[in-house]
């Protein structure tokens, strides 16, 4: 192997520039060659890509963002798209690939794979941490660690008023986000997906607090488990209570990565170029009890990842 293409791909994650900065710092290491690739798979499509070196990655491993630019491209989901790829790949000469991104980008990435054989090693990068196969994937960290300041903040306007407040976060399907931020924010509720609630709960709940001399209330909710303006307006019609709403969007995909996120995209980014050396042909890097391994892409991606209905319980009961 002599040239590796690398794309950041699908929603970006705070610690992607990090990792973007390991793959090229540890490749050229190694006397390989890199290819950025811009705006994820089109740039791939639009040969919208060039020779990487030590300085294009200087000064970003405390950035937010991605310096590759990201997109969802339609265009590579069908084999047209794909085929005009992989004439690109032929065109400057790309050996192996580093996607950094979410599930849907490793999707397609091994479509790639199968229909025209070029190695890809995936390395996960999502704020949501829904990538079965991985502890923990860039950007989770950073996404809490905002999430948290964000429900502090609220904290002080909600006692000072006496409110109850929702505050959403992202996540798509999954609760990985409002858990880990509700836990550490101390909500006195938390809905996710993975666990059905009942807003006659949620309710109660709210009621009992403020009965027993709580100043306030705070419910994270998961934008997969329901949407905060809809679970105010239930809340308002059950119990009378007016409940502001902050809906935290993409400012939790925003800023600059934690140190943990730094040091995982940098393990993370170093073995896929590891990988491609060895011969890997699909495979995803990963975060197993604290180790870097690596698993087969499609393995993990027929996998499934939930939150830890124990940790959910446990906020439960210490938000009681
Ligand atoms: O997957 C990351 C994520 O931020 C999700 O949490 C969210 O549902 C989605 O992307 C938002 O996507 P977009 O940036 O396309 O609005």
């Amino acid at each position: 192997m002599q040239r590796i293409g690398l794309l950041t791909s699908g929603g970006d994650a705070p610690g992607m520039n990090a990792c973007i900065r390991a793959v090229v710092r540890k490749a050229i290491y190694h006397g390989l060659e890199v290819i950025g690739i811009k705006r994820g798979f089109s740039g791939f499509i639009e040969a919208d890509m060039g020779p990487m070196n030590v300085s294009s990655v200087a000064d970003i491993v405390q950035r937010g963002g991605t310096i590759l630019h990201t997109a969802r491209s339609d265009q590579f989901l069908t084999p047209e798209g794909r085929a005009k790829a992989y004439g690109n790949i032929k065109r400057f000469g790309i050996q192996g690939l580093v996607v950094i991104g979410g599930d849907g980008s490793f999707r397609g990435a091994i479509s790639f794979n199968r229909e025209h054989n070029l190695p890809i090693v995936g390395v996960p990068a999502t704020i949501d941490n829904d990538i079965p196969g991985t502890d923990c994937t860039i950007g989770f960290d950073t996404a809490v660690n905002t999430a948290v300041e964000a429900i502090n903040k609220i904290r002080d306007t909600a006692t000072s008023h006496e409110r109850a407040f929702i505050i959403e976060v992202m996540g798509r399907q999954s609760g990985f986000i409002a858990l880990a931020a509700g836990l550490a924010g101390g909500a006195e509720s938390i809905l996710v997906p993975e666990r059905p609630f009942k807003y006659e709960e949620i309710c109660e709940r709210l009621i009992r607090g403020f009965h027993r001399g709580k100043l306030h209330s705070i419910i994270v909710v998961a934008e997969g488990a329901t949407g905060g303006m809809e679970l105010a307006s239930k809340i308002k019609a059950q119990t009378g209570i007016d409940t502001k709403v902050t809906i935290l969007g993409h400012l939790q995909r925003g800023g600059s990565p934690s140190a943990a996120d730094r040091i995982l995209a940098s393990r993370l980014g170093a073995k896929s170029v590891e990988l491609l050396m060895e011969g890997a042909t699909k495979m995803m890097v990963g975060i197993n009890k604290g180790e870097v391994y690596h698993i087969d892409i499609e393995e993990s991606l027929a996998g499934t990842k939930s939150v830890d209905l124990e940790m959910y319980n446990l906020a439960n009961i210490l938000s009681a």
